[in-house]
């Protein structure tokens, strides 16, 4: 509920359509509340006093209502949307924003498959309730007291059927909204599921084909699939025994009408209009409460809904930008002390006691095992994560003391993984610097040996990327990854193992280039060959979250057990360690 609360913020500022919207419903309802009086006026003043003219003028009367009825509705609908469609455009769009500054960590507690379903479903639901809310929130409690009140008024006499009717219908309605409530909660669970499940096979469909698992997926998908069809068939069917249960009910109702009327219109206690009319209000009575426990359903669908998003929008970033932030240029003397870092808190460090310090322009090569923490000692440089103590310097000031803009905007990051969008090799390109013109794009690529495949493609440069970049070789996208780092011009260059998948002629070139173009350049290579950072003026040899040696690759091989070690298997393995 707080959380309905803290979303209605975004009503705000269409607050007139949200107040225009129920007015106007008001009108529709009042002339449909209208509408049986004046039948009933035709029947017992005009037709059985056979007075024409005041049937003409009533059946006027009649078309008028029915008129502004319609004007009501209308407005309402266009109100309740506009007011709808603007809440969930403004919200959606804080949403993405909110994402798209997430930290890494936030990223990580709320998994892809959540955020698309906040973003889509859950936003629909939002919208839905919304336009509901405005729309029959009104009619259906407004039309059933005013059917009560006016039969109360007009038509006293069959008033104590209603006295049994109501109450009937309104336990049925309460029992019926609280089950299906309960049922469409189960359904939004599945619902979950299902999603997620998509997303997972989606995502995975070359590995799932490749360890012939399509029919487990099946299997497994099937079985939810089921599961979703049974709880949304539960769901459906108490709808469907809601609607006749209370039209049975309904019609006792106007049984018992017609029978006290026949006795009292005998008697002449009462006119025939009277009965007519009594039946349209019970109609409405019965309508006004099952919009009134349709609306309440969806409500309830709604608000978890709204939890989800506001938990979303108000995850903190734990990355904060500086009040006075430094603007002076980045030179890249960059230095960590002590750093320490732990994805989840109650788990050992992943990283402990981190300190080293490299001069700007310098080369530092990290080195490891799988798992020893490598990326995410890099990622700690453009603060993808913040370290839980010690700090990270650049130029001599804790890097949180630059604005995060101005420090990522120094850094070019390749990361181990490379992401390239589906769009154009050169708008991938233009994701490092935005403004980069034809000749950078092509230095960068060439720089990154990148060149020679891109040329091969028909469009060139201006080839376009499929989704995940799935129409290129590993190698082909963390060269082009590269490029994108390359192409910003920055103080410090990242590159996380990102000639794994490159063969070791280009890797070559690319080293070469690197030399030449970055020479004043902080670059940080990470590598799991040591051909790849042997040249470093200063190397890290990580184990296990702690530097367990630091020197050039001469002394590592003198004085380094691990460093040894790994040289002999490489040299083995013939990765050539000489030039
Ligand atoms: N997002 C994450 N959430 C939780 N734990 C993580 C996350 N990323 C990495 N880890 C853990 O942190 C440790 C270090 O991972 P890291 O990616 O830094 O290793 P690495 O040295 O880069 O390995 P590789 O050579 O395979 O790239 C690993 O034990 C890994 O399981
Ligand atoms: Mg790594």
């Amino acid at each position: 509920m707080q959380a309905v609360w803290k979303l209605s913020k975004y009503i705000k500022p269409y607050i007139l359509f949200a107040i225009i919207a129920p007015v106007m419903m008001v009108i529709e309802v009042s002339m449909d509340l209208l509408q049986p009086t004046i039948l009933q006026h035709i029947i017992d003043d005009g037709i059985a006093q056979n007075d024409t003219s005041y049937i003409v003028k009533m059946f006027g009367l009649m078309i008028a209502t029915s008129l502004i009825g319609l004007i009501g509705g209308v407005g309402c609908s266009i109100y309740a949307s506009r007011t709808a469609v603007n809440f969930s455009t403004d919200l959606r769009h804080d949403l993405y924003e909110t994402i798209t500054y997430f930290s890494n960590s936030s990223k990580d507690k709320f998994t892809l498959g959540k955020l698309v379903t906040n973003l889509t479903s859950d936003m629909e639901m939002l919208q839905r309730a919304l336009t509901m809310l405005l729309k029959i929130f009104v009619r259906g409690p407004m039309m059933f007291v005013g059917a009560i009140v006016i039969v109360f008024i007009t038509a006293r006499e069959l008033f104590p059927i209603l006295l049994i009717v109501v109450p009937i219908l309104a336990f049925c309605m309460y029992y019926f909204t609280a089950l299906s409530g309960k049922l469409f909660h189960k359904v939004q669970k599945v619902v979950d599921v299902v999603n997620t499940k998509v997303q997972e096979n989606l995502a995975g469909i070359r590995v799932i084909k490749a360890y012939n698992r399509k029919n487990h997926q099946i299997e497994q998908f099937t079985g939810v699939n089921t599961q979703l069809m049974k709880r949304s068939m539960e769901a459906d069917q108490i709808i469907g025994v809601l609607a006749p249960f209370t039209m049975f009910v309904v019609n006792l109702g106007i049984v018992a009408a017609l029978w006290m009327g026949a006795i009292k219109v005998d008697n002449n206690t009462l006119q025939v209009g009277v009965i007519l009319a009594f039946i349209n209000y019970l109609m409405m009575v019965m309508q006004g409460l099952m919009s009134s426990s349709m609306v309440l359903v969806q409500l309830a669908r709604a608000i978890p809904s709204a939890g989800r998003i506001v938990e979303v929008l108000e995850e903190k970033t734990d990355l904060t930008n500086p009040s006075k932030p430094e603007a002076k240029v980045i030179q890249g003397n960059m230095s960590f002390e002590n750093v320490s870092f732990s994805y989840l808190k109650e788990t050992e460090p992943v990283l402990k006691n981190i300190s080293f310090h490299v001069n700007a322009g310098e080369t530092v090569g990290i080195i490891g095992m799988t798992g020893s923490g490598k990326s995410t000692l890099v990622k700690m440089i453009p603060r993808l994560f913040d370290p839980d103590s010690g700090v990270v310097k650049i130029d001599g000031l804790p890097i949180g003391n630059y604005s995060l803009e101005h420090l990522r905007q120094s850094i070019g990051f390749a990361p181990q993984k490379a992401t390239l969008f589906s769009k154009t090799i050169a708008d991938n390109l233009r994701y490092g610097k935005s403004d980069a013109t034809a000749e950078e794009i092509l230095q960068a690529l060439q720089s990154a040996n990148a060149k020679e495949f891109v040329d091969k493609l028909d469009a060139g440069a201006e080839h376009l990327l499929t989704q995940g970049a799935t129409n290129l070789s590993g190698g082909q996208k963390q060269r082009l990854a590269m490029a994108r780092s390359f192409i910003r011009k920055p103080s410090i260059l990242i590159l996380d193992d990102v000639t794994s998948a490159v063969d070791s002629i280009s890797e070559k070139t690319i080293q070469r280039a690197i030399e030449e173009q970055f020479n004043v350049v902080t670059k940080v290579i990470v590598s799991s060959k040591i051909s790849s950072i042997r040249h470093a003026d200063q190397i890290l040899v990580m184990d296990d979250g702690k530097i367990a040696a630091m020197g050039t690759h001469e002394q590592l091989l003198r004085e380094s057990p691990l460093y040894q070690e790994m040289a002999k298997t490489q040299a083995e393995k013939g990765v050539t360690l000489s030039e």
